[in-house]
Order: C-alpha cells, then structure tokens, then sequence
C-alpha cells in the first residue's frame, strides 16, 4: 500500500475541525470521465457524488452538508461509514463464546448501527492511494462501545473509469467478535434535494426478505417476496406500493427492510438496479455481502438543510446498505457474522452509474 502524509495528497483538504480540535480532511478523487467524489476523514463520509445525466451533466446524487459542522448534529447518517455493526441488534446484546455483551441502547431498547460513537462517528486515517483511491483506516480497541476485540478496519474507496464507486473493506480481530459493516448514503438520483424519490424504479434482486417487529428486529422468519410489496424482482417505482396496508409496510412506515439476496455464487453479484427518467440516471449494486437494507427515508421530515439550503423532506432519498441480516447475533439460524483471529473480513460492494433513455 501506498501512503503518502495528507499535506503531499494535492486533493486534500481541510474540511472542519472536532470539538477536540482535530483536523477532518476532505479528499476529492476525480476519474478519467470526470466523475467526482468527496470523501470526509470524519465517519468516512461520502459528502458528494458528482455523476453525469443523459446529457452528460455531472449532478451530486447524494444528501449531505456544505459545512462540516452539519456532520456533528449528528444527521441520520448521510454517507457515513457504519460499523461495528449495521443496523440493529435486539435489546442490545449478544452473546459469543458465552460470554453475553451489552451494547449501548441507542434505538429504543435496540442498538444501531453500532452504538452511540459508531464508525461513522469517528475520525478515521486517510492512507491516500492516488487521484482515483483512498484508504481509512481505524482501531477499534477491545471493549469499544461493548464490542469484543481489537479491531483493525479499512475501507479503500475507489473511483474506477467505469464510474463506479467501489467500496473494499477488511478487518482483523484479536478475539472473537461480530461485525457487519457498510456504507449508509442516501441517494436521489435526479440530485440531492430534488424532492422525493417515489418515481424512481428499483429492482432488487431479492426473493425473500426478513420481516420486522415493532422495534424493526427480524422476527428470523425469511420471508417470500411474490404476492407482496416487497416483490422488487421486475422494476417497480418506489411509490407504487408503499402506502398500502401491508403489516410490514406499516411497521417500517414505508421501506426499511433487509432483502436477502439471490446471489450467484461467490464473489460480486448485483443485488439492486435504481433507474430515475427525468435525469436519465442509472445505478447499479453490486455486493459481495448476502443482503441489502432498502431504506427509503421515512424517518427524513424536513427538518434537516442539507447542500445549497436543499430541505430533506421524507423519503427524499433512498438507501441501499449492503450487509449481513440485521440482528445476526441473536439469530443462529442467519448467516454468521463471527469474525475470529486469523480469519480476515472481507466486503465488496459496487455503486455502478451510468444513463439510460
Ligand atoms: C435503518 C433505519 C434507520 C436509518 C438511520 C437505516 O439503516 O434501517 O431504520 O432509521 O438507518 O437513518
């Protein structure tokens, strides 16, 4: 791995500083089709995604803030960084190896997205990797927010010439833990800001998804998609079925499920596909990882100024976290999400982007 110190990185810049007085730097990566991302030390948050429309105007499809004091409100996320764990863990606590962990309640009796100083809230370590990749790196020690063992982390974002945004991430512990990490931002496609995304058409690449109870914990139960509103498999517009009576739908107040994904086999697959008309836009994911979170705002009311004074009203953008089942740990039955020594994490996921008619 190449490092080079931030001052000698040409793209780097300052971007705010913490309350502790530390520096938050912002890194700009730019690829050959000029296509643009902004990448904040602070939570390793994606603060811009510049993509080209049809008419090969570049847009910024994600929610997010100028300033960086917008990022310690703290806002719901907007392209951060999320670990240890994405999404919730039941009555926040697990138990590995017989010992039982207790995390902070940070979500009713639940814990989200890895507690009350997540990775999105930390300041991470910018390994700069050229004008199209850069590397964060983190320790999380042994105890942190509840967690078990000293992990090392890094996430390598990396701009490719066929416009995607690649996301890397590896980890190793030095006992046994659980992780489930991922990236939280929130797209529009037609441009952050640009109002809600209810016409644009997803197709998720989901059979089966896991349903809720009240608190949003998966009941364990892998449900079928077919005959219901969650049925994503041919292209459906967001709005189409998100105000119907479904128990499901009610209880999430739209779309924020886990989609468990009919994946190909090992490696990449493409898990979701996201097109809106108006700009032309279209984006792909694709994921190493066994599902995906399809967020799509409810909890947005307008009460956040985001870019250019753009007012994030509900649902004004949509989330596609790639990741293992929400409450893994208290689930034998759903894919691990044990790490141990000596055996590396490993996640892959790709936001692909390109225009269609
Ligand atoms: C969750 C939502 C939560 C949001 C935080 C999503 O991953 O599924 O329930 O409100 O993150 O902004």
């Amino acid at each position: 791995m190449v490092t080079m110190n931030c001052s000698s990185h040409k793209e780097a810049r300052e971007f705010g500083k913490l309350p502790s007085g530390e520096t938050v730097e912002l890194y700009s990566l730019k690829n050959a089709k000029g296509v643009e991302a902004d990448i904040s030390t602070y939570g390793g948050v994606v603060v811009s995604l510049k993509v080209p429309d049809r008419s090969g105007a570049l847009g910024d499809i994600v929610l997010g803030f100028d300033d960086f004091n917008g990022y310690l409100m703290p806002p719901p996320y907007f392209g951060a960084l999320i670990g240890r764990y994405g999404n919730r863990i039941g009555h926040a606590q697990f138990t590995l190896d017989g010992v039982t962990y207790h995390l902070a309640k940070n979500d009713g009796d639940n814990s989200l997205h890895g507690g009350k100083r997540g990775f999105d809230k930390v300041l991470w370590t910018a390994r700069p990797l050229g004008p199209q990749s850069l590397g964060l790196t983190y320790l999380s020690k042994d105890g942190e927010e509840g967690y078990p063992g000293n992990l090392s982390v890094t996430v390598v974002y990396t701009l490719t010439d066929n416009n995607e945004l690649k996301i890397d991430y590896t980890a190793t512990t030095d006992k046994d833990t659980v992780l489930n990490l991922t990236n939280h931002s929130y797209f529009n496609l037609a441009g952050q800001g640009q109002g809600d995304v209810l016409a644009h058409q997803i197709t998720i690449n989901a059979s089966r998804f896991t349903p809720v109870d009240k608190g949003l914990i998966p009941t364990g139960e892998l449900r079928a998609v077919a005959g219901t509103p969650f049925d994503f498999r041919q292209p459906h517009a967001i709005g189409e079925r998100i105000g119907a009576s479904d128990e499901q739908i009610v209880l999430g107040g739209g779309y924020d499920h886990n989609f468990v994904l009919d994946r190909a086999g090992e490696g990449l697959s493409p898990a979701a596909r996201v097109t809106e008309a108006t700009s032309g836009r279209v984006m792909e994911v694709l994921t190493t990882e066994p599902a995906i979170q399809f967020y799509t705002g409810n909890f947005l009311d307008g009460a956040i100024r985001g870019k250019g004074g753009k007012v994030y009203g509900r649902r004004s953008a949509l989330c596609l976290e790639t990741q293992h089942y929400p409450d893994s740990p208290n689930h034998p039955d759903f894919p691990t999400t044990e790490l141990k020594p000596g055996a590396p994490y490993r996640s892959t996921t790709v936001f692909r982007f390109s225009t269609g008619s």
